[in-house]
């Protein structure tokens, strides 16, 4: 078979810094088992030893270049977690995460020849090692995720599912698993060659060490997937610190390139910003009330456990029997406290209009949401690549003048309304609740 040549680019995983909040709240024991390292042994690494000690895959930068790794012979294990009280259920391989909307996913690119294909948010691969069975004509996976966790998860996934579909005499399948945020997928995507030297490659840009072609990735994707958010993996693992389930170290940091914890975000914004991104990403009615209430609790002493948090904001006014419409009072809160950590918006706003311009014609991008604010933004994005809304000109035009252009159509969109899960899978997995799929198609 000539299938998985492996490279992990694992830009990223290095710097993960001993994070100030679980250097604060005295949090050192991460309880997740492995079987091998991630991360903490690449190179000018180190850090991680807070949060993801012994999170592990073999896909470290070392352990795996590019090379003709035989996928079932080399298959590398995955983690074994243990989980906190979040954790119901696993999807159909075991794996601790049930993707959503898979049905729909794979419906949505079944008509496109998926030769180069990116996922944006990897997770625990479920919806990748999917996609890549169902297109055994795929040549080139580029997984992007923040988390060296979904890596360890998903890279075996893949790479089982390559080996699965692909036959001797296939052409060659390449995984490039990239630690890295995606809304660096232009630059990424600009500096990834496209397939090995002996595809359909032109020889407009020959690289003149070796004689052989090379042209990047960006502009020639088939595919695009964005399952946007966090992954049971965050929600589950009480010392991430997503859940107010399980007391943990405020962190919710999804990866080691965060730009601040929880803790950060809790103990040093002023009561107005706190305030700000209550009312705003968290849609919190009483967020005055609430940013309030965390300000005074951490006059006294800084709030260092999801646990404390939750005792800070007190009683949610209006609010009986502890829960509001089913969902827990903390629910919006803590939303909004991890969409600022991780900067979560502002890399939907620069990733979607990338992912368009690195679509080849004929190529698709599909991006599930969990909540308004992420819709909001991927639905604008798509409506103005469809020409849908006229940017705002730079001065009014009167009406005898000659109006400016309309503006350029470079995407169709495949459905005008969003896709949502049928109630069989709402039932089957609550996390589908919420989630919406949006597609478009990039016009010639
Ligand atoms: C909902 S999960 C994806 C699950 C995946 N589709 C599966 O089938 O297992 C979202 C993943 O995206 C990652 N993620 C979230 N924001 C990201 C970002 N800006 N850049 C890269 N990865 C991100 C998270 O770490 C998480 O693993």
């Amino acid at each position: 078979m000539s299938c998985v040549a492996t490279a992990v680019t694992a830009r990223g995983l290095a710097a993960w810094p001993t994070s100030r909040v679980a250097r604060r709240a005295g949090v050192h024991a991460p309880r997740l088992r492995a079987s091998a390292r991630l991360g903490n042994s690449s190179p000018g690494g180190g850090g991680g030893r807070a949060i993801f000690a012994g999170v592990s895959a073999s896909s470290s930068p070392e352990a795996s270049s590019t090379g003709d790794a035989d996928a079932s012979s080399s298959r590398p294990s995955a983690p074994t977690l243990r989980r906190g009280s979040n954790a119901l259920q696993s999807d159909e391989d075991g794996a601790p995460h049930v993707p959503v909307l898979m049905r729909q996913v794979l419906e949505c690119f079944r008509d496109v020849r998926l030769r180069r294909y990116v996922d944006g948010t990897m997770g625990a691969g479920g919806h990748a090692s999917a996609l890549v069975k169902n297109h055994p004509e795929m040549r080139v996976f580029v997984g992007f995720d923040v988390d060296p966790l979904a890596h360890a998860l998903a890279k075996p996934r893949v790479t089982a599912a390559a080996a699965e579909t692909r036959r001797d005499g296939d052409a060659p399948f390449r995984f490039d698993a990239v630690a890295a945020n995606f809304r660096e997928m232009r630059r990424v995507l600009s500096e990834t060659p496209t397939e090995a030297e002996d595809d359909d490659v032109d020889a407009e840009a020959p690289d003149g060490e070796t004689g052989r072609a090379t042209r990047a990735l960006f502009g020639d994707v088939d595919g695009i997937l964005m399952d946007l958010g966090v992954s049971s993996m965050h929600l589950d693992l009480p010392e991430r610190g997503f859940s107010f389930n399980d007391d943990g170290p405020l962190d919710m940091r999804m990866g080691p390139g965060a730009p601040r914890s929880a803790f950060d975000v809790v103990n040093d914004w002023p009561e107005e910003a706190l305030a700000k991104i209550l009312r705003e990403y968290g849609e919190e009615k009483h967020w005055r009330l609430l940013a309030r209430r965390i300000c005074e609790a951490r006059a006294d002493a800084p709030i260092k456990t999801t646990h404390e948090l939750v005792a800070a904001l007190g009683k949610i006014p209006g609010v009986k029997g502890g829960r509001s419409g089913g969902v827990h009072p903390a629910t919006r809160t803590f939303q909004a406290i991890r969409i600022a950590a991780n900067d979560e918006l502002g890399a939907i706003e620069e990733a979607v209009p990338a992912a368009i311009d690195a679509l080849a014609p004929g190529g698709r991008l599909a991006i599930i949401t969990f909540h308004s604010l992420e819709d909001k933004i991927v639905k604008t994005a798509f409506r103005k690549a469809a020409g849908l809304i006229q940017t705002q000109p730079e001065r009014p035009f009167s009406a005898w003048e000659r109006q400016p252009p309309p503006p350029p159509k470079r995407v169709a969109l495949v459905s005008r309304k969003p896709v949502v899960a049928d109630a069989e899978e709402v039932k089957r997995n609550v996390r589908a609740r919420s989630a919406k799929l949006r597609v478009c198609e990039k016009l010639p």
